[in-house]
């Protein structure tokens, strides 16, 4: 099996757009787990654009006291994906997540916009593997399918490596199985070397499947389609419920008997 992490950061993104307390990523994360994904994944960036300080102490907090019908599941990670800072580093510590993943990250960037260069960043790399390997945490890279990269990546001391899929996601239908090879190759090595391999961002139900038949999978962290496509699921639900809360007040105040009236 896959192991999949689903990444609730987008729920976020919603709260934030009108600064209320819903909808709430921790509500969302339980929701998810409660429908079998096998971790939470968030990406704490520095200008908290969506994940805030504090989603990441609640929904560290709830995946250490899960509900029984979801906690008897199997044991949930919480995957926190963030910058090599020392600003990070130290948040890392307090929240102690079952995994750190690192990521690049620039301001200006709408997503992450590629794999890290774990050769040009080895010291603060190293300086968050130091505080991992204190604090019981694996350590996961993100990274482009490149040789050099994995090799880094293991003498770096990570657990894991995560490749990113979003060149695969962004090219043309005909064009994206050309990227399957190098994944294939990539995949290849890093198990060979002793790295578990994940892989996100971009993936949905469209396109995870070519991925998911590569070898050596076993995991995958996928977020942005999954709230898209819960929007739609959801959206017929949501307008018959305020259309029955619409109808319900205005039999109320009309003082005529409602299904609830004795
Ligand atoms: N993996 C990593 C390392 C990411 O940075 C992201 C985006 O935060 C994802 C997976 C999930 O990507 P998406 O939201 O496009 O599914």
């Amino acid at each position: 099996m896959i192991r999949l992490n689903i990444n609730v950061d987008h729920v976020a993104t919603l709260r934030n757009q009108r600064d209320t307390d819903y909808p709430s990523p921790r509500e969302a994360a339980l929701s998810c787990l409660g429908a079998g994904a096998d971790g939470i994944t968030i990406h704490l960036r520095e200008d908290r654009r969506h994940i805030r300080d504090a989603d990441a102490f609640e929904i560290r907090d709830l995946l250490r006291n899960l509900p029984e019908h979801v906690g008897s599941r199997g044991s949930k990670v919480l995957n926190l994906e963030m910058a090599a800072t020392d600003q990070m580093c130290k948040i890392a510590a307090e929240v102690r997540p079952d995994i750190i993943t690192l990521v690049p990250e620039k301001r200006e960037e709408r997503t992450t916009e590629g794999g890290l260069d774990v050769i040009k960043s080895r010291g603060p790399i190293e300086q968050i593997q130091a505080m991992c390997l204190q604090k019981n945490i694996d350590l996961s890279l993100f990274i482009e399918a490149s040789l050099p990269q994995i090799e880094a990546s293991k003498e770096i001391g990570a657990r894991q490596v995560e490749f990113h899929t979003g060149h695969y996601c962004d090219a043309p239908k005909a064009q994206s199985h050309e990227y399957l090879p190098s994944f294939q190759m990539a995949f290849e090595r890093a198990h060979a070397l002793g790295l578990e391999v994940a892989a996100g961002h971009g993936l949905s139900v469209d396109n995870v499947g070519p991925v998911a038949q590569l070898a050596h999978l076993a995991e995958l962290n996928i977020g942005h389609s999954v709230i898209c496509h819960s929007i739609f699921e959801g959206m017929a639900h949501a307008v018959l419920s305020l259309r029955s809360a619409i109808d319900h007040a205005l039999i109320q105040s009309k003082g005529l008997p409602t299904s609830n009236s004795p």
